[in-house]
């Protein structure tokens, strides 16, 4: 049995989560497949039926979307000081929120049912909020019309895979597991069953994508952005996503090189060697804030996979695609 995605309520998933499809072999938590997404246990019992019992979206909200390690924090970092930039100017704000607190606690995830319930609801319009949840599984009233708009990223899987491989590793001890012991060889065959947490990651990606095709105008649009498009031309991206979010940089902002600045206080050398994110914690969640940030580019998955693996997984993530007019 393994569930649908029809309204997840707290008392028919505490008894659904037992009975669906069990995966323990990808530290640091034990992931059920629901409604063909493999998911932290806490998030189907907890955080999913919260959120659609609880959450009320307002039609200024912002959602970040993205499957794990493709360049979540980045994006949360770039949109946060996009929409906050009157507030706290991007070059001139010493006490800025970014330079005193890791991403990930400026933008919280929809899914973390602690955060519906003390922090999202008391936000001030226009809230900036995110998810690592498939569109699937997302309430009816978040992605309907006139529902918030959501940015979505992607990442190649086979850099996806890597960031996450070594995320794990570094992240796990936080949560009291040895994460040394789970291998690249173990990750990656995991990874291509779509056995990771909010796998399989090309039906996460393409979810989105679809959307992103089918709603233009009217509210719950998406915009689908790719990481290796934002590292080539941050510039460029930030300001499409600026105008999407509904704050778009004004031509005096555009020539006073506002969109510069915020790249740059976003960059991934600026936020790793702000003192929050060198040996601050994530507050929230406990994982070390310093595990958020490692190398930012693309391709780097060749020096932990070799040249086999990454066809093995091209060919799988092709196949598995093959007909929705979408690749990587
Ligand atoms: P690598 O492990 O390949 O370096 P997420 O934020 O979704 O957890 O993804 C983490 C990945 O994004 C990591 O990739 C990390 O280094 C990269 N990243 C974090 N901050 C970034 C930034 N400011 N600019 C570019 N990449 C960044």
């Amino acid at each position: 049995q393994e569930g649908t995605a029809a309204a997840p309520t707290h008392a028919g998933m505490a008894e659904l989560v037992p009975a669906l499809p069990l995966e323990t072999r990808c530290p640091p938590f034990a992931l059920r497949r629901y409604a063909g997404f493999w998911q932290p246990e806490g998030v189907l019992r907890r955080g999913l039926p919260t959120l659609h019992a609880r959450f009320a979206p307002r039609p200024t909200d912002v959602l970040l979307a993205s499957f794990p390690k493709s360049g979540t924090t980045w994006l949360k970092a770039l949109a946060f000081a996009t929409l906050h930039r009157d507030a706290h100017p991007p070059s001139s704000d010493a006490d800025h929120p970014l330079r005193r607190r890791n991403p990930h606690d400026c933008v919280r995830f929809l899914e973390v049912d602690s955060a519906l319930e003390h922090t999202i609801e008391a936000l001030p319009s226009p809230r900036l909020l995110a998810t690592h949840l498939p569109y699937s599984l997302l309430p009816e009233r978040v992605v309907s019309a006139g529902g918030p708009r959501i940015v979505y990223v992607c990442r190649d899987p086979k850099d996806a895979l890597v960031s996450s491989w070594l995320f794990t590793r570094k992240a796990s001890a936080s949560a009291g597991v040895d994460g040394d012991a789970f291998s690249m060889q173990e990750a990656f065959e995991l990874f291509r069953e779509g056995r990771c947490c909010c796998g399989p990651q090309w039906r996460h990606v393409l979810e989105y994508c679809e959307a992103s095709r089918r709603r233009s105008g009217g509210g719950g649009e998406v915009l689908f952005l790719r990481y290796e498009e934002m590292l080539r031309d941050p510039a460029a991206n930030l300001k499409t996503m600026a105008e999407f979010m509904g704050c778009p940089f004004s031509e005096e902002e555009v020539a006073g090189g506002v969109v510069e600045e915020i790249v740059d206080l976003c960059s991934l050398e600026k936020l790793k060697n702000m003192e929050a994110n060198r040996d601050g914690r994530w507050n929230v969640s406990g994982i070390r804030s310093d595990a958020f940030f490692r190398k930012g580019v693309a391709g780097d998955w060749s020096r932990h996979m070799s040249p086999e693996m990454g066809k093995m997984l091209d060919k799988t993530v092709e196949d598995a695609l093959q007909g929705s007019g979408f690749s990587f």
